[in-house]
């Protein structure tokens, strides 16, 4: 009796969580020790992880993480049902300043794959001091159990947000205030009590692709690695310029966004 309700709960329970939160918790704590130092060897990696910067597969040794930069402000979500973390990095004082965004997928303790939409001067409104400025007063806490957003309303509310740039009538759950740090501007810079995050209609439907999640109830928040189709002027309207959005939901609601976005010419060449 006592065995099959044992066996019950040991099935059941790798379908809730698949990795435990301190695993994945020890993941993104080693890479942001690996970005600081610009050291590889303090990542548990597996033998077959794969690498890429900016839509990109490259060797690891040759990107972003063997320099080492000055951290000013990390934000990290942990995915317990796709083993998977997400992590910002805000270096505003490095001789050479980033906005980091990196979802890392881990199996058994090691992580298979790391991913980076990594921003620099250039890329679209990239100000790494604006972004650590506003970054460092929003409150990203986690929800008080009782309170917290299904992963299937996090993940809508994120989705929604995407869909309406292809359909600006589509709803989208923003709050009231709700702002969106885009690199380096703050809608919420006039009037914090606001809801700043609706979008104006673009002159032509935009369909984000290739989106690539990681969501966390605990903390209410969710990023989507996405493409951003038409702002790249040099490429093809319909190319996927490598961008990442990151949201906050409170009460089912969206109460900031940060999101980053790639250019391959200068802003965009707009
Ligand atoms: C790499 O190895 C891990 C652990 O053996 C496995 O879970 C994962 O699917 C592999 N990834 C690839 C891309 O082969
Ligand atoms: C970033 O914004 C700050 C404050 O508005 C400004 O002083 C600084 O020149 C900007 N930095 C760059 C590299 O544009
Ligand atoms: C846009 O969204 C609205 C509201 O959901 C829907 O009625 C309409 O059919 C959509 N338009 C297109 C072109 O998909």
């Amino acid at each position: 009796m006592i065995y099959s309700v044992l066996l019950g709960l040991s099935l059941a329970s790798p379908a809730l969580a698949a990795c435990s939160r301190a695993a994945l918790q020890e993941a993104t704590a080693s890479y942001v020790r690996a970005q600081a130092a610009g050291q590889l060897d303090l990542l548990s990696l597996a033998s077959n992880v794969s690498y890429a910067e900016n839509d990109t597969p490259m060797d690891i040794k040759q990107g972003v993480l063997s320099q080492a930069i000055t951290i000013d402000n990390t934000r990290s979500l942990h995915d317990s049902v796709e083993c998977a973390t997400f992590t910002e990095i805000t270096s505003a004082t490095s001789k050479h300043p980033y906005v980091i965004h990196t979802r890392m997928l881990v199996a058994e303790s090691k992580i298979t794959a790391i991913e980076s939409v990594v921003t620099d001067e250039g890329d679209w409104v990239f100000n790494a001091t604006v972004h650590l400025r506003w970054s460092k007063q929003e409150n990203w806490d986690p929800i008080p159990e009782g309170q917290r957003d299904s992963r299937a309303t996090i993940k809508a509310a994120g989705d929604a947000y995407l869909n309406q740039w292809a359909n600006s009538t589509l709803p989208v759950p923003l709050g009231t205030p709700c702002a969106r740090l885009e690199g380096g501007a703050y809608t919420g810079e006039r009037n914090p009590a606001a809801n700043t995050c609706k979008m104006p209609a673009f002159p032509t439907p935009l369909k984000a692709g290739n989106r690539r999640y990681v969501i966390d109830e605990e903390l209410g928040a969710m990023d989507i690695l996405n493409g951003f189709p038409w702002l790249e002027a040099s490429k093809p309207a319909d190319f996927q310029t490598p961008s990442s959005n990151m949201f906050r939901l409170e009460g089912g609601l969206i109460r900031y966004i940060h999101e980053i976005t790639v250019c391959a010419t200068p802003r965009c060449g707009r």
